[in-house]
């Protein structure tokens, strides 16, 4: 069973780098594109966090089976004590899945595993890992590069943001909120945040990870690093072991 999934997650590799590997400007001299490919669970090189790529298709996400809901929701908490260890890039993936990733796939209505107010979808996920700030792209499950460097202290206030493996920024984003007035953009990117927050939460519960999420945060400050034109920084979320 354990070989199949190797065997799998390999292919996926293989699949993925046809189509992302190559593709990389301002990467990392010592962690090219390239890495990605190498994320294999035979050697267990966890690239994405160490990786600077224009893209990144993840590996597909775990979508069935896992830890019982009534489980999860019995092991959710809040914790704030981050070891340095990395999340696998599989983690990564199954993390983003459950906070906002497509489980209805559609080519013209694709639905996400977190609701939103009429269907806005307006919630963008930022991931921060040690060398780069990324957007994630549910269609496509896929991450895009937004800026080079380790943000992870900058996603909060509080000192345990440096100490996660990922942080997790959530954005309102305007252009996707066009029919809404001024108080609905508020009030619906922030429910809409917090229902993703929960999935983050399950999710970690889930898995064994810790996580936290965040309102003690410099929002013009995140704006600056993650380039925002038209929207408003919620929360964030750091995750990690
Ligand atoms: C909207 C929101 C914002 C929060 N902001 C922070 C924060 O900035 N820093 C922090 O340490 N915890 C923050 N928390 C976590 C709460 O302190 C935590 O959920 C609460 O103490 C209850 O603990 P529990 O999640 O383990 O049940 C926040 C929680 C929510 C729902």
């Amino acid at each position: 069973m354990k070989k199949l999934f190797i065997s799998a997650f390999s292919v996926a590799c293989v699949l993925s780098s046809l189509s992302s590997c190559g593709k990389t400007e301002n990467a990392d001299s010592t962690n090219t594109a390239n890495s990605v490919c190498n994320a294999t669970a035979e050697n267990q090189v966890y690239s994405i966090d160490t990786l600077v790529a224009d893209s990144i298709i993840l590996p597909a996400a775990q979508t069935t089976g896992g830890t019982p809901i009534y489980d999860a929701l019995s092991a959710r908490a809040t914790f704030r004590n981050f070891t340095p260890d990395a999340l696998s890039d599989q983690t990564i993936s199954n993390l983003l899945w459950s906070a906002s990733g497509v489980n209805r796939p559609s080519a013209d209505d694709p639905r996400l595993t977190a609701p939103t107010a009429r269907n806005a979808q307006e919630i963008d996920i930022y991931v921060c890992t040690k060398k780069a700030v990324y957007l994630y792209q549910p269609v496509g499950h896929k991450l895009k590069l937004v800026n080079t460097g380790d943000f992870r202290a900058q996603a909060g206030k509080n000192p345990f943001h440096a100490n996660a493996s990922v942080d997790l920024i959530y954005v309102a984003n305007y252009d996707k909120m066009e029919g809404f007035d001024d108080n609905g953009k508020a009030f619906y990117g922030a429910t809409d945040s917090g229902i993703i927050s929960q999935n983050v939460y399950l999710f970690c519960a889930a898995e064994n990870l810790k996580t936290c999420v965040c309102g003690h945060i410099d929002r013009e400050e995140i704006a600056k690093f993650i380039n925002l034109k038209n929207g408003y920084v919620t929360l964030t979320q750091p995750v990690g072991k």
